[in-house]
Parts: C-alpha cells; sequence; structure tokens
C-alpha cells in the first residue's frame, strides 16, 4: 500500500483569503491541495478556474490535484497544466475520447487521474487503469461539499484495489465525497489510500486537529 494522503478540498475553504488557506492546510499537515473545478454543465455549481489555480501556486509547495468536473474537458486540460496543476484528473462521464484525454494530460508532462461517478461501474476503468497514476472514486454526486458519504462505493474500492494490485502498478486510489475521521476507517480496509476532505477539515478554526484525525482514522484500519 502506498502512503496515506489526505486533501483538503479547497471548496469549502474562505474563497475570499484563498491564499492563506492553501498555507494554512499545508502548515496542518495536509500532503496535497485538492482543487474542485465546476462548470454549471457537467455539474450544477459553478467555482473557479486556471487563473484561481495560478494565483494559489505560489502559496504552496504541496502537489495540486484538479478535479476537473467540467464538459468539454480537453481544451481546459491545457489550461490547467499551463497554470501549474501537478496532477488533473477528469471524468469517464465528461469526455467521448477518453483515452486522448487521458494522453493529453500527460502530454502536457502532468500526472494522470480519472474519476468515477457514483453509479458509473468500475468496468469504466477497464481499458485505462494501466495508463493512470490515480483512480477517483467519487463516494457522492458531485456538485457541492458536505453530502453524505454513499457507503456503496465501498465495494467499488475493494473493487478497484483488487484490479490494482493484480496490474502490480503504484496508482493511487482516491476517495471524494463525505470523507470523515469515521468514514475513513472502512475506506482504508477497503484499500483506499487518498483522501478529499473539504468540509470535514474547513468547519473547524483548527485544521491541523481534523487533518490528524483523518490520519488516525486511516491508520486505525490497518
Ligand atoms: C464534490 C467535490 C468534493 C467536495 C468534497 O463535488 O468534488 O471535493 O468538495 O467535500 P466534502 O468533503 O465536504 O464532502
Ligand atoms: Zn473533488
Amino acid at each position: 500500500m502506498l502512503p496515506t494522503v489526505i486533501a483538503p478540498s479547497i471548496l469549502s475553504a474562505d474563497f475570499a483569503r484563498l491564499g492563506e488557506e492553501v498555507k494554512a492546510v499545508e502548515t496542518a499537515g495536509a500532503d496535497w491541495i485538492h482543487f474542485d473545478v465546476m462548470d454549471n454543465h457537467f455539474v450544477p455549481n459553478l467555482t473557479f478556474g486556471p487563473m484561481v489555480l495560478q494565483a494559489i501556486k505560489p502559496w504552496t509547495t504541496l502537489k495540486i490535484d484538479a478535479h476537473l468536473m467540467v464538459e468539454p474537458v480537453d481544451a481546459l486540460i491545457e489550461s490547467f497544466a499551463k497554470a501549474g496543476a501537478d496532477l488533473i484528473s477528469i471524468h469517464v462521464e465528461a469526455t467521448r475520447h477518453l483515452d486522448r484525454s487521458l494522453r493529453l494530460i500527460r502530454s502536457f508532462g502532468k500526472e494522470v487521474g480519472v474519476v468515477l461517478n457514483p453509479a458509473t461501474p468500475v468496468a469504466a476503468l477497464d481499458c485505462v487503469l494501466a495508463e493512470v497514476d490515480l483512480v477517483l472514486l467519487m463516494s457522492v454526486n458531485p456538485g457541492f461539499g458536505g453530502q453524505a458519504f454513499l457507503p456503496h462505493v465501498l465495494d467499488k474500492v475493494r473493487d478497484v484495489r483488487r484490479r490494482i494490485d493484480a496490474l502490480g502498478k503504484p496508482i493511487r486510489l482516491q476517495i471524494d465525497g463525505g470523507v470523515t475521521p469515521e468514514t475513513i476507517v472502512p475506506l482504508a480496509a477497503a484499500g483506499a489510500d487518498t483522501y478529499v476532505a473539504g468540509s470535514a477539515i474547513f468547519k473547524h478554526a483548527d485544521y491541523a486537529a481534523p487533518i490528524a484525525a483523518l490520519k488516525a482514522g486511516a491508520a486505525r484500519a490497518g
């Protein structure tokens, strides 16, 4: 298993102080910064674009993990690559030519992530798993922070873990949505290693305690 990664989603941060918020979670023990891009088309909400990513980049040395919930996606892959994203994840549901879009991410020298919505079967990974650095399983329907974890995703986590182990490649298995110090325990036991958490971190005044609690929860699964 790869070391646990906690990636705070700045969707739940104070947008008026985004740079300081990014620095604060880094100081509090975050491993990556998760950047949720929503377009009011693929998902029913609107967040921020590549210029905002470029603006926060000098505030952190952590990997910036851009989760693109946009359709069409290809033109924005280039924009986010140039803005300084380190890892770019795209939804299988949002591109007609998944293999081409994943190769486009790689062509900019970025790490490649593929995302499945809660109702998308794991079989959607069949022809691309060997080409990616990360699989993201959504454990809420994307669009909003603060939603409840969908427990049926645990079966998908076990399934993807088996497929990654069978390939023998160091592919990360990330979960996004409703991750808390409680839900992270069965997720880690099922084989996840990388966690996005928005409200579970930013609802607290002190970010170090919830980040430590998430890490302790993942470690508890052993
Ligand atoms: C959902 C986003 C998530 C979200 C997670 O569409 O992709 O990253 O911010 O928020 P919480 O942790 O509050 O469920
Ligand atoms: Zn996300």
